[in-house]
């Protein structure tokens, strides 16, 4: 495979630290950076028990590692509790009156909370569950809009060593099922809706059609947003004003065991079934604090916004968690960046007074295209650091950020990492790494970064190859939620005892790692990985089809969108909707995300002779119309005639 990782982007531009950045920042210059690495990587437990003796931890670990490949254990036989460590932390000092979450609707209506109103709302929310019967290691699924309750729901759970599985409110009815039923959750948190782009978005209508083919639930939260006339069912819905209305606010933060599991989050894979990926709490607990610490550098008087939705990772890391740990002033906004227009970033950057700004490389895409009229008529000097995840940043992106959103003077940390990594493990420290447009430049501390071969060796600089870390960090991933033989093929049969990322990259002659993009059938598209053969599933589910292949294809602002090539039944007659209904139906398995852009429909799809459906060969026939790539293994070169005769571009 890695003879097919090319990597041609050639970048010169390089972008110190900013001096005045350096000067007050916690690491400010390459070398405490290079010395800090040094010792993270051959004394990894003293460096991490260092970092984990800034919170708080009610009994004490033997070991701070125990590795046995793949299984690590962190703060071994230590007793947390990390809603303990993002609330009750703070309340001793004048953090307690500071505000925790300053909140936007889309509609302009806000809220604040302090971190002594939160932890109130969080014991009130603990208490209900207790009181309804939530028991430590339950599964909690969440089904919210972008409102201060989701951050509540999520602390709740951690609180009470019960475990939230977040799914996304773009998510449909049957992502819901899958995921309800692959974790067995018996509680569900969700609302009478959301606002986005203007609409109220039906939340709760949605599961209750979940719950109609998954009867596992046995109450259900439903948080009073939109208003919208809801149906509750008696017994099962419960409104959550009026439960947190009688609810006591005293509520004793008890520990857990470090390695008690704190969440299952779904992701995407190669395969149609999205992975449950598992993280506990000690480890996750250091490893998302120690990265904002670090990464965002973050202070008592930043104000923090990460734009990302609590249903991703990026939410739950950097919006519920990591910075709560480090007692920051964060931003939350429900809505879309663009309602009523693509200035209401930076209308908002511009009145909150932001510091930190963490956004994707899709969402700077589309403010490009918006103009910059739209950003220049407010004032953004508050900003002092810039972040981006997701995906490769384009460097014309990344320079278009640096000077019209940073001005030119803020550090941009382009942060490689992923649901399974928990916390930043490729990054540019902001006060210390030299940052280059398109590179996410240098492991984080701990972080044991290598591009391997085929045969396991070290890749020569600027050769391209896979991506893996060699060495245990605290906040991996435990395993895939019910699914052992999964977790170990995915990410763990390419080299012994190695973890295997599933991106490639390539490393420059000064060390820092470009990558260039997913190995396996993944698509990313507007940041978020979607899987192939999850769509392909999803087409195959309407009547009318017979086989489906599904590709990325280049997207200005998505960075892939999904094109679709579909095999009709034979008994079907291509009625004018047809294509559309095929889009609709997309929609309503997965979730508008998924939604191809693009849909053919076939008489037949490139093969092996052994019947596997050659995407590559498509991929590159919908990026450039044409086929060059290698098609000796293909059972019947004139498909590609037909198709090409077909496709545009
Ligand atoms: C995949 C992980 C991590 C939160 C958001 C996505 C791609 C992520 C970058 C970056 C290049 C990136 C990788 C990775 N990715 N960040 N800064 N530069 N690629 O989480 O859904 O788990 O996806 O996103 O391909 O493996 P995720």
């Amino acid at each position: 495979m890695s003879k097919d990782i090319e990597s041609h982007l050639v970048e010169s531009r390089s972008f110190p630290p900013n001096e005045e950045f350096s000067s007050n920042a916690r690491i400010s210059s390459l070398e405490q950076y290079e010395e800090m690495y040094k010792e993270s990587i051959e004394s990894p437990e003293t460096f991490w028990a260092k970092e984990a003796n800034d919170l708080n931890w009610q009994s004490d670990w033997e070991r701070v590692l125990e590795w046995k490949a793949p299984n690590a254990k962190w703060f071994v036989g230590a007793k947390v509790n990390i809603a303990e460590n993002c609330l009750d932390r703070h309340l001793t000092s004048d953090r307690k009156d500071k505000n925790a979450i300053i909140w936007e609707g889309e509609l302009g209506d806000k809220r604040t909370l302090t971190y002594g109103e939160l932890h109130t709302e969080v014991c009130k929310f603990s208490n209900v569950l207790l009181s309804e019967g939530v028991s430590v290691g339950d599964r909690v699924l969440l089904y919210m809009p972008m409102i201060p309750e989701a951050v509540v729901a999520m602390l709740a759970c951690a609180r009470i060593g019960a475990v939230h599985s977040v799914v996304f409110g773009g998510f449909s009815v049957d992502s819901i099922v899958d995921r309800l039923s692959d974790c067995e959750a018996k509680y569900v948190v969700t609302a009478d809706g959301g606002y986005r782009r203007g609409k109220a978005i039906a939340l709760k209508s949605n599961v209750d059609q979940a719950l109609e083919k998954y009867s596992g639930v046995e109450k259900s939260f439903v948080v009073k947003r939109t208003g919208a006339e809801v149906p509750m069912l008696t017994g099962r819905d419960v409104w959550w004003h009026e439960v947190m209305d009688e609810a006591s606010s005293s509520h004793v933060a008890e520990g857990f065991d470090s390695e008690h599991p704190l969440f299952i989050l779904y992701t995407s894979g190669s395969t149609g079934k999205p992975k449950g990926i598992l993280h506990t709490t000690g480890g996750y607990m250091v490893g998302t604090y120690a990265t904002c610490k670090y990464v965002f550098d973050m202070n008592d008087d930043d104000v923090y916004w990460c734009t990302a939705d609590v249903g991703w990772i990026t939410g739950h890391s950097y919006i519920t968690y990591g910075p709560l740990l480090n007692g920051v002033t964060q931003v939350m906004y429900e809505g879309a960046p663009n309602y009523p227009d693509f200035s209401r970033f930076w209308q908002m950057v511009e009145e909150y007074k932001v510091s930190i700004f963490y956004t994707a490389p899709t969402a700077i895409r589309a403010f490009i295209k918006a103009g910059n009229d739209l950003v220049t008529k407010h004032d953004l000097s508050s900003l002092r650091l810039l972040g981006t995840v997701g995906e490769p940043i384009n460097p014309e992106a990344w320079m278009w950020y640096h000077e019209v959103i940073g001005g030119g003077r803020c550090p941009i940390v382009d942060t490689w990492w992923q649901t399974e990594t928990g916390a930043h493990m490729v990054t540019p420290i902001p006060g210390a790494i030299s940052t280059k447009p398109g590179t996410a430049t240098r492991p984080f501390f701990g972080v044991d970064a290598a591009i391997l071969d085929e045969d396991g060796n070290e890749c020569p600089p600027n050769a391209g190859g896979k991506l893996v870390i060699r060495k245990p960090w605290p906040s991996m991933l435990r395993g895939i939620y019910g699914d052992e033989k999964r977790f170990l093929e995915t990410y763990w049969s390419d080299y012994e005892g190695i973890y295997c990322v599933g991106d490639g990259a390539r490393k420059d002659e000064d060390g820092n790692i470009w990558i260039v993009g997913r190995l396996d059938d993944v698509l990313n598209v507007s940041g978020h990985r979607l899987g192939t053969a999850e769509i392909e599933s999803a087409l195959v589910s309407h009547d009318a089809v017979a086989e489906a292949a599904v590709v990325g294809k280049p997207h200005e602002i998505k960075g892939q969108a999904v094109v679709a090539f579909v095999i009709l039944k034979g008994d079907n007659n291509k009625g004018d909707t047809l294509v559309q209904d095929l889009k609709k139906h997309v929609t309503s398995v997965i979730g508008a995300l998924a939604r191809p852009d693009d849909l053919y429909l076939v008489l037949a799809l490139p093969k092996t002779r052994s019947g596997k459906i050659m995407r590559r060969l498509l991929k590159e026939l919908v990026a450039t119309g044409e086929i060059t790539g290698n098609i000796t293994t293909l059972e019947d070169p004139n498909v590609i005639n037909v198709l090409k005769a077909q496709v545009s571009c």
